[in-house]
């Protein structure tokens, strides 16, 4: 059995101020949430905050990058995995389509990026989706195909994938208030699953497949109730203490 896991994913959203409103309200909420897997992913520079302040609270903290690069280096700008492990972060996105669309991260980078965290003791929440026109020429299991065969063709990777949680996002779903159908994700899901089964059953009975991409706390319920849907990676509504915690409790 696979339990079910809610992400919010912050992005480039917030302050100081916010962060700590923000989490005042889900701590009061989160008790009343059973056993679903709470994670919270705010930009680098809160994590200390969030992390302290979510202290002896059942939520975990995720963040949104890292560097490909083991350790510590000549790396200007970069976070590694050991960092965040240090700051008290249990997850970190990998892949997020804003990530391989505005900054140009290949399938063969977030690869490395999901390795790299699995080796510091991260959970690797690794986005996959494709475009409104690879969905619309009929490309979205190639598309999607390709980019878990990034993991899925060295050993490494498997190994990574083992110790991950993929996310199912549809680009033009993110962010569009477009969401997709429960059926139309439910089917990209049940791709995804058959893909990792090929490599592995019991890989792919154990990982969470989280849907992202204008989740709402009028959608969740539908699509958190799809077979293979474990769960949501939530951007826009993650903002929100009562959204985000009505779309907790709809993974129950
Ligand atoms: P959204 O974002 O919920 O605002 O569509 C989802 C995501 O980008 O992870």
């Amino acid at each position: 059995m696979r339990r079910p896991i809610v992400a919010g994913n912050w992005k480039m959203h917030g302050s100081r101020t916010t962060a700590s409103e923000l989490l005042a309200g889900i701590k009061e909420g989160v008790d009343s949430v059973r056993n679903v897997g709470v994670v919270i992913c705010p930009p680098y520079v809160y994590l200390d905050q969030v992390a302290s302040l979510l202290k002896g609270t059942p939520i975990s903290i995720g963040a949104q990058n890292l560097c490909q690069v083991t350790g510590h280096g000549a790396y200007t700008g970069e976070i590694s995995g050991q960092m965040l492990r240090d700051l008290g972060c249990q997850h970190v996105i990998v892949g997020h389509s804003e990530r391989r669309n505005i900054y140009g991260e290949s399938d063969a980078l977030v690869a490395e990026k999901s390795i790299a965290a699995h080796h510091a003791d991260l959970t690797p929440i690794i986005c996959v989706g494709e475009l409104l026109e690879e969905r619309e020429q009929g490309d979205t299991e190639k598309v999607v195909g390709r980019q878990l065969d990034a993991l899925l063709s060295t050993a490494e990777g498997i190994e990574a994938l083992r110790h991950s949680i993929v996310a199912y996002e549809p680009v033009w779903a993110i962010g569009t208030g477009k969401t997709a159908t429960p059926e139309q994700a439910q089917d990209v899901h049940a791709f995804i699953r058959g893909r990792l089964a090929q490599i592995d059953q019991v890989l792919a009975e154990k990982v969470c497949i989280l849907y992202g991409g204008s989740v709402k706390p009028g959608n969740a319920v539908e699509l958190f109730g799809m077979k293979d849907i474990d769960g949501g990676l939530i951007g826009g509504a993650s903002l929100n203490t009562d959204d985000f915690l009505a779309i907790c409790r709809a993974a129950e």
